[in-house]
C-alpha cells in the first residue's frame, strides 16, 4: 500500500491543505495527516481541535487519516511504514525552507521522499496565520477556508472580544 504522510501544524487547516489533499489523495492509497505542536508558533487551536477541524473538512475524500505526533517526522515515518511525506509549495519563498527538510528527512529516512504539489494560484497566499489575523479582526475569510473552519474561527473572535 502506497502510504503517505502530510505533516504540519495545520492551525487550522485551510483550503489551501484541502487542494494539496484533493490532489494527493489521487495518487496515494492512504494519506495520514499529521499533526504536529510547532514550538516555535503560538497556536490557537488546540491539537485535538485542529484534528477534529481537518476530519471535518476532509470527509469528502474517503482515503484520508488524521492523527497527532510529537517527536521526530522520520520516526513517525517508519512507525507507519510512509513511503512519502507530502508538501505544499506555494511560491518560490517555501522553497528553501523545503528544500532543506526534505533533505534532512532524506537523511535521516532514506527510503522516504518527500513530494512537492503546487498550490492553485487562487491559494497561493493563504497560510493559517494570515488567515487566523483576518478573522480575528473581524475579515471575512469564508472563501478561504471550510466552513467549519470559518465557524471556529468565529467562535474564537467572540471568546476575544
Ligand atoms: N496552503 C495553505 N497554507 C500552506 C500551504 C498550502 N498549500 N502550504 C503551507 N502552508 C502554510 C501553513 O498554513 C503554515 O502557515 P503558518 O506558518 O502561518 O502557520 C506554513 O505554510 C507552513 O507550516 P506547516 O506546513 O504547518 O509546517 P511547519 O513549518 O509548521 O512544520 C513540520 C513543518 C511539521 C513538517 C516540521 O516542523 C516537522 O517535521 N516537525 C517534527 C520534528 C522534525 O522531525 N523536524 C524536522 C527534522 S529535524
Amino acid at each position: 500500500m502506497r502510504l503517505a504522510v502530510y505533516p504540519g501544524s495545520f492551525d487550522p487547516v485551510t483550503n489551501g491543505h484541502i487542494d494539496i489533499l484533493e490532489k494527493t489523495s489521487k495518487i496515494f492509497d492512504k494519506i495520514i495527516v499529521a499533526v504536529v505542536h510547532n514550538v516555535s508558533k503560538k497556536a490557537l487551536f488546540t491539537l485535538d481541535e485542529r484534528v477534529e477541524l481537518i476530519r471535518e473538512s476532509t470527509k469528502h475524500l474517503n482515503n484520508i487519516e488524521v492523527e497527532c505526533f510529537s517527536g521526530l517526522l522520520a520516526n513517525y515515518l517508519r512507525d507507519r511504514e510512509a513511503c512519502a511525506i507530502i508538501r505544499g509549495l506555494r511560491t518560490v519563498a517555501d522553497f528553501e525552507y523545503e528544500m532543506h527538510m526534505a533533505m534532512i528527512n532524506k537523511r535521516l529516512i532514506p527510503d522516504v521522499d518527500t513530494i512537492f504539489i503546487m498550490s492553485d494560484s487562487s491559494n497561493i497566499f493563504v497560510s493559517s496565520s494570515i488567515i487566523k489575523e483576518a478573522a480575528l479582526l473581524g475579515g471575512d475569510v469564508s472563501e478561504l477556508v471550510p466552513e467549519i473552519v470559518k465557524l471556529k474561527l468565529e467562535a474564537k473572535r467572540q471568546e476575544t472580544i
